[in-house]
């Protein structure tokens, strides 16, 4: 019995999709517990894409529950399309239970997200950011309250399924620099996204927790405003936003690019307990000769680099530690030594399979 908690560890867009997609094999019950149709996971099944905004990675497995709890911000339009799109609504098998306390994003919500604090902060515009003032302001609608049919009290429906032996998988929204205590305020999302919202927002003790993911990519991004010390602006930039396709998957605009910042990725691992690292779009740097990675920070506070050696050679078809070239093995080597937390599984490729897992 697992209760499993993915959670990105830098600016969002690291792979949580996929990874909750891949790990959800050996998890009964997916579970989103904040965030709204602000946030976009991207998942690759059999060459198709699928893109969902408010449901976990669970929607797309045959026999496995999803659920929504306190916290998540419903859109019902972008509901019904991730619903639609994800199949769930035509296999029986495939069960959605949605808490009656979400809060309800409306029209005028959306409205309101385009203000000039918005703009500033570059905002995803889904109206996000003004259902969470309603719910402090303690004068926003509720799920139970604007729609008719069945909810579930999911606080309840999650202890009793994790007390019968069940697995559940929490999937995480954002990332951990985009919280709104502990990220690059005010270049942050409206609610909470490190590990201790699942507690606040599902209604689950912690010492229910066993094992928490953190997910990170090779390189860095970041969409919207705000600081981004190990930012990339030459040619190289170009093509890792080419190769990575790094558009955001909600606004298309595309998303700035820099390379991987250790000190801060540590800060986010210590910050959220992580146990175990889930690495993400290594094939996407396959090419290059070398690249830099940020190893450290000087007195002043700025970045320190170290350049490492690149590999040179298509991995995505590889599935086994062994099989993986020297240079990234001892760049795994490097990345344990300095997050002083093991590297689990490393994603070569976008596809449901295409993992090693070490
Ligand atoms: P909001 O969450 O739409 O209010 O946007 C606040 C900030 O968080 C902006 O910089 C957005 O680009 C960023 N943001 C919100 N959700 C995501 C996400 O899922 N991935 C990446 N960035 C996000
Ligand atoms: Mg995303």
């Amino acid at each position: 019995m697992s209760v499993s908690v993915i959670i990105d560890l830098f600016f969002g867009d690291c792979g949580k999709g996929r990874c909750s997609d891949y790990l959800m094999e050996k998890h009964d019950i997916g579970v989103r517990f904040n965030g709204g149709p602000n946030s976009g996971h991207t998942i690759f099944v059999g060459g198709k894409k699928y893109v969902t905004h408010l449901l976990p990675a669970s929607a797309l497995h045959p026999g496995k529950i999803s659920v929504l709890t306190p916290g998540v911000c419903v859109d019902m339009a972008v509901l019904k399309e991730d619903i639609t799109n994800t199949g769930l609504s035509g296999d029986p098998s495939r069960v959605l239970l949605i808490d009656p306390r979400c809060p309800v994003i409306l029209e005028e919500h959306r409205v309101r997200d385009v203000s000039m604090t918005s703009k500033k902060i570059g905002t995803t515009g889904r109206g996000v950011g003004p259902t969470m003032e309603d719910q402090a302001a303690r004068v926003g609608k509720r799920y139970g309250e604007v729609y008719a049919g069945a909810t579930t009290d999911t606080s309840e429906f999650l202890y009793r399924s994790i007390c019968r032996g069940k697995s559940v998988l929490f999937e995480g929204a954002q990332g951990h620099y985009l919280d709104l205590w502990h990220g690059t305020y005010p270049f942050v999302t409206s609610a909470p996204v490190t590990v201790g919202a699942v507690c606040t927002n599902a209604g689950i003790p912690p010492r229910l927790i066993t094992d928490i993911y953190g997910v990170f990519k090779i390189y860095s991004t970041r969409v919207g405003e705000g600081p981004f010390p190990t930012e990339e602006f030459g040619p190289v930039s170009e093509f890792i936003r080419e190769e990575g396709h790094e558009y955001g998957a909600t606004t298309g605009r595309p998303r700035r690019v820099g390379w991987l910042d250790l000190p801060m990725i540590k800060k986010a691992c210590r910050v959220n307990g992580v146990n175990w690292l889930f690495l993400t779009k290594v094939d996407i740097l396959s090419s290059l000769s070398s690249f830099p990675v940020c190893v450290d920070r000087d007195l002043k506070g700025n970045p320190v680099y170290k350049e490492v050696r690149g590999w040179q050679t298509p991995i995505g078809h590889m599935r086994t530690y062994g099989e993986l070239p020297d240079q990234l093995k001892e760049l795994l080597a490097l990345i344990e030594r300095k997050l002083e937390t093991p590297i689990t599984h490393v994603s070569v490729g976008p596809e449901r399979n295409e993992v090693v897992v070490i």
